[in-house]
């Protein structure tokens, strides 16, 4: 459920109406519930009830520091994978004891950055990174807490660009080696070895994988411990997907997802980290974009909207589909026409939608992707010289700009022109 719904025939975020932010900001704009965001952040937390946890938001998903005020204040850990990442949750008030810093090649400087701001633990995904971490932190006279973060070798059943857990995947060390890893990694005086993390894929739609994976997690567990390891916090990663499409769609619940981890891994009396990012942020947020014309084509008609694949790169990388609704909700009995949704950028890949079954629309309407949330602001790029469009956070009745609208003198003037020139 979000907070975004029709009221009295008008789409709002909360108690704001679309239209509202439309006419204070323009348009392209994306916009971002408190309540949803937070309701998310709850289901996680709740689900773990009983366990000992911390739900590490992935901030990859949306990091806008307002964004990450919202779920820290609500205690929320941050799940980092970049300096950048690092600089900017430390930047929104989360301290370095609640920040895990996971992904494969992590510099000596972001390593360095980390040990220095304090953090909760790096997940390690390689021996090289090992020792590269065991080096500095005996440098700086510190101790690094890792966990290992193995590949468990499932098959997460997501879209390829977004399935980690195959061993043909890039991330973490194969879970067969993890015995001798783990006792290389006993042996270095700059590093604690403190658990082990997994992470299979993202919008994940099946409890399947997860079980599988974390079943493998536990059998590890228990080897490690028999090997004189001691593993107390298991980082579960992040993934678990959401409902795209409203009409049929019906992933499971953190519930679910809580239930099944007590049963594969409660008996370890272990503290439970997970890193979802999608889950909390997808849903809590639309793009809204306005119609620049309709145009008929052969055969079809293309609603071209000021919105474009590098705003939300979504549909053109993965093929993801967003559902799209018009601002106004259309009257009872009005009949839906198939029209391909498609923005300004010169690209045949530019398109939202083929043959969306949408209400009649007119150039100056409003239309709003769902579930635009997370992976939308951050993917976005400039790419034709399009500025990054604005971001707005909406709590009950009021709505601030979390991030503005570059000026075209900003955007320009970020290049230097060589004196030659
Ligand atoms: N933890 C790790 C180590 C990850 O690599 C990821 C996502 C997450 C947690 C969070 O996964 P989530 O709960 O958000 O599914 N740009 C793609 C998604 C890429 C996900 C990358 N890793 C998309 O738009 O679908």
């Amino acid at each position: 459920m979000d907070h975004f719904l029709y009221r009295d025939g008008a789409l709002f975020a909360e108690d704001v109406a679309i239209a509202e932010i439309a006419a204070a900001v323009g348009t392209p704009f994306y916009v971002y519930s408190t309540a949803t965001l937070l309701r998310h952040f709850r289901a996680f937390d709740e689900a773990l009830e009983g366990m000992d946890h911390l739900v590490c938001y992935a901030m990859k998903a949306n990091s806008n520091q307002a964004v990450l005020k919202t779920l820290a204040q609500a205690g929320a850990g941050m799940d980092v994978v970049s300096g950048g990442e690092y600089r900017r949750a430390r930047a929104a008030g989360v301290p370095g004891d609640r920040i895990v810093f996971s992904g494969v090649g992590k510099t000596r400087d972001e390593i360095r950055l980390a040990l220095e701001g304090g953090i909760r633990q790096f997940n390690v995904e390689s021996e090289p990174e090992m020792i590269i971490l065991d080096a500095i932190a005996q440098e700086l006279g510190v101790v690094a807490p890792i966990t290992v973060r193995v590949n468990p070798d499932v098959d997460a059943k997501t879209h390829a660009k977004i399935a980690t857990g195959k061993s043909e995947n890039k991330f973490g060390i194969p879970i067969a080696r993890a015995r001798e890893v783990y006792a290389m990694a006993a042996t270095m005086k700059g590093l604690d070895v403190i658990g082990i993390d997994v992470h299979i894929g993202s919008q994940l739609t099946d409890l399947t994988p997860y079980e599988q994976a974390y079943q493998k997690v536990a059998e590890l567990t228990q080897t490690l411990r028999d090997d004189g390891h001691t593993i107390t916090r298991l980082d579960l990663g992040g993934g678990l997907g959401i409902p795209y499409e409203r009409s049929n769609a019906d992933p499971p619940l953190p519930s679910d997802y809580g239930a099944m981890v007590k049963r594969t891994l409660g008996h370890l009396d272990c503290e439970i980290e997970i890193e979802p990012g999608r889950l909390i942020a997808g849903n809590a947020g639309l793009m809204v974009s306005e119609v620049i014309y309709v145009k008929s084509g052969e055969g079809r008609d293309f609603l071209i909207i000021d919105g474009a694949m590098n705003d939300l790169i979504r549909p053109a990388m993965y093929d993801a589909h967003h559902d799209i609704i018009p601002v106004i909700e259309p009257a009872a009995g009005i009949e839906p026409q198939p029209i391909d949704i498609v923005g300004p950028v010169c690209e045949s890949g530019d398109t939202f939608a083929k043959q969306r079954l949408m209400p009649p629309l007119a150039a100056g309407d409003l239309v709003a992707f769902r579930s635009a949330g997370a992976y939308g602001a951050v993917m976005a790029s400039e790419y034709n010289s399009r500025p990054l469009i604005p971001e707005v956070l909406v709590k009950d009745d009021q709505f601030a700009v979390i991030r503005a609208r570059p000026t075209f003198d900003e955007m320009i003037n970020r290049d230097t022109i060589p004196e030659w020139l």
